[in-house]
């Protein structure tokens, strides 16, 4: 695993990949970006335009068109690369046969190359291809990190932050569990400014009314298909989370996101592939953290494991 040099390969130079890799170049995160795409020409336009913005940054990276040997001495590689979202019909487990695909040809060819870093997967739907990536790569689960709630989770405090009229960097909340409708929100644990939620709305009855919870929840879920309806994509909240996973390891950070995990035991699963809180660092996912849940919340985060775990046999071959 090279740490030093902070490589990151993107595969993927669609609107993902490359906002990922515009967000990496701004916070001036690694020294060398590669980008790959089946599509070379498209990838080498998005490498001269990125090249050329770095005038007004904060720091040279370079970038350039790469091909899957780059892999071999990358810090981190990530997978943006997708089958077109059009046909899934606001669920991104619809994309789950064709995006296996992929998967598996992408992950053979990192694979390949000697590749010993860190693989964040961002593919939808996101949870199952990362078990997938895992299972294929043979990379110990800390090594392999999807981009899960992470997304979710900003959008959650979004509209929190909204609704209660406050910075969202002052809310502390989680959505955990998958990275779509069976996700779930433990607003037992959610404080803002240290107080808790139900305190909060309690003490705001009158401006935010008695019940805002189920309304939250449900513009977070569909937060990404308002957007994708209306513009075909969703790219500036998935590379910020992408790229605040990436910092947190490059720079050792130690912080907690709630990225999806190898759950091996905890919160009563195993083999599972899930958004939980877990602590990173540059050895990647280091440790989970295991809230404290009412016994309603605990159901509500079974039921999207089993949802996601139903699945998992449209992975055998
Ligand atoms: C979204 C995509 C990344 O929610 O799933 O924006």
């Amino acid at each position: 695993m090279n740490i030093l040099k902070s490589k990151v390969v993107i595969i993927g130079a669609g609107n993902v990949g490359v906002s990922t890799a515009f967000c990496l170049i701004n916070q001036g995160l690694c020294d060398e970006i590669a980008l790959i795409d089946l599509n070379q020409e498209k990838a080498f336009g998005e490498v001269l335009d990125l090249s050329q913005s770095m005038e007004y940054m904060n720091r040279n990276t370079a970038v350039k068109v790469g091909t899957y040997d780059d892999c071999c001495d990358a810090s981190i590689v990530i997978i943006t690369a997708s089958v077109p979202v059009h046909n899934a019909g606001n669920d991104r487990l619809k994309m789950l046969e064709p995006t296996k695909k992929v998967m598996k040809t992408i992950v053979t060819e990192i694979m390949k190359s000697g590749f010993d870093g860190h693989l964040i997967v961002v593919s939808n739907p996101v949870d199952v291809m990362t078990y997938y990536a895992y299972k294929i790569s043979g990379l110990p689960a800390r090594q392999v990190i999807g981009s899960g709630t992470t997304l979710d989770t900003a959008r959650l405090k979004y509209f929190i932050a909204q609704k209660i009229d406050v910075d969202p960097r002052s809310v502390h909340a989680l959505v955990i569990g998958e990275h779509g409708d069976s996700e779930m929100i433990p607003w037992s644990t959610v404080r803002i400014g240290g107080k808790d939620i139900y305190s909060v709305v309690r003490d705001n009855e009158a401006r935010i009314g008695k019940d805002p919870y189920d309304e939250m929840k449900a513009e977070t879920i569909k937060a990404g298909w308002e957007i994708f309806n209306r513009k075909g994509n969703t790219c500036y909240g998935i590379a910020s989370s992408t790229v605040g996973i990436v910092k947190t390891i490059l720079h050792n950070e130690n912080r907690i996101l709630p990225v999806s995990t190898l759950l091996q035991g905890e919160y009563g699963h195993d083999d599972l592939y899930i958004s939980v809180p877990t602590i990173i660092d540059r050895t990647g996912a280091k440790e989970i953290v295991e809230l404290d849940m009412t016994d309603e919340e605990f159901k509500e985060f079974n039921q999207s494991c089993e949802h996601l775990k139903s699945f998992y046999e449209c992975l055998d071959d």
